[in-house]
């Protein structure tokens, strides 16, 4: 397939068609294609939310269980990580594995396409005690270079946990990327996999504005509500679970608040959103978010749904 002119593989440009103005096109550019910017406002936003706790609650609370069932009393585990960032959340789930699992050895691979990601993951790794039972492997790499790299390696070793965390907006095909990486489980092996749930504020967000926000050639906009009818249509079995978080947007109601404004940017994934978009978008986009499908306001504040959801799938039967 061609590519259109407006795609080139560093940048990407949305053109959009106004529904008031009709046929007014205005560049924007995708947050991701930055990946310095990407970083700062994936930073801010996790400051600003309670993402990674209510990750660290379902580590501790659901995920213990999941992690007990699998393995098949092994004494060496095989875990692949797909866009593992700094691995905050990889390591805490590694070490509740070895809870469920005392004395057994880790093999990890980590799948990750960002060399500043990768380099925070492995300074952590270095400073941390006790983590002596894994091995990591690291992978700088996209979900389907790593899939590409297996299959010319065609390695016999199969995968006891498999997880991909807020990842899947960054492929073409979400539904072939599962398919693939499920694939690699062993008996009793999980692949768990956490996005935005489709309740949440950012469904919303992306069922109202998709054709304008949303990267054509990525699934960015992808939430579980579409994972689950791409799991559904396929007849594959799945448990899932609501992770209820909140992110704090008040600042970007402030017009030229420089957090505000990285903050917009990580909510639309659009690079400098409020130079770039045009005043009705903008508009709209705020509007919106303000909207109790949004966020909730208290104290002062402006609360947005951040919840997410896990889905857990076994190995094909
Ligand atoms: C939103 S961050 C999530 C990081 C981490 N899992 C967490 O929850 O904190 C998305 C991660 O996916 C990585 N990523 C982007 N495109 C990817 C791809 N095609 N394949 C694998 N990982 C990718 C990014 O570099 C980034 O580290």
């Amino acid at each position: 397939m061609s590519q259109p002119a407006c795609l080139s593989p560093n940048k990407i440009i949305i053109t959009f068609f106004s529904a008031r103005s009709c046929v007014m096109a205005s560049p924007l550019q995708s947050l991701v294609n930055d990946d310095s910017r990407y970083l700062k406002s994936f930073q801010l936003f996790l400051e600003r939310s309670s993402e990674h706790q209510c990750m660290r609650d379902f580590i501790h609370q659901q995920l213990p269980d999941i992690l007990a069932s699998i393995g098949n009393g092994k004494s060496h585990l095989n875990v692949i990580g797909v866009g593992s960032g700094a691995g905050e959340i990889d390591l805490e789930m590694l070490s509740e594995l070895r809870q469920k699992h005392p004395g057994v050895t880790v093999d990890n691979e980590v799948v990750e396409p960002s060399s500043q990601q990768l380099h925070v993951y492995k300074v952590s790794v270095a400073q941390k005690k006790d983590i002596d039972y894994i091995s990591f492997t690291w992978n700088k790499m996209t979900a389907s270079e790593f899939e590409e790299h297996w299959k010319e390696k065609k390695p016999t070793k199969k995968a006891d946990f498999i997880h991909m965390i807020q990842m899947l907006y960054y492929v073409k095909d979400p539904g072939a990327t599962i398919s693939f990486f499920q694939s690699l489980l062993d008996k009793n092996g999980k692949l768990l996999i956490i996005l935005v749930s489709g309740r949440s504020g950012w469904g919303k967000l992306w069922r109202t504005h998709r054709q304008e926000l949303c990267t054509p050639d990525l699934s960015q906009c992808v939430t579980t509500e579409d994972i689950k009818r791409i799991l559904d249509s396929k007849g594959v079995r799945y448990q899932s679970y609501e992770l209820p978080s909140q992110m704090d947007i008040t600042e970007c109601f402030t017009e030229g608040d420089e957090e505000g404004e990285l903050l917009l940017d990580f909510l639309t994934e659009v690079l400098n959103f409020s130079k770039t978009a045009s005043p009705e978008l903008k508009a709209d986009v705020l509007k919106l978010l303000r909207q109790p499908d949004c966020s909730v306001e208290s104290e002062g504040r402006v609360v947005f749904n951040n919840n997410l959801e896990a889905i857990v799938i076994d190995q094909q039967p």
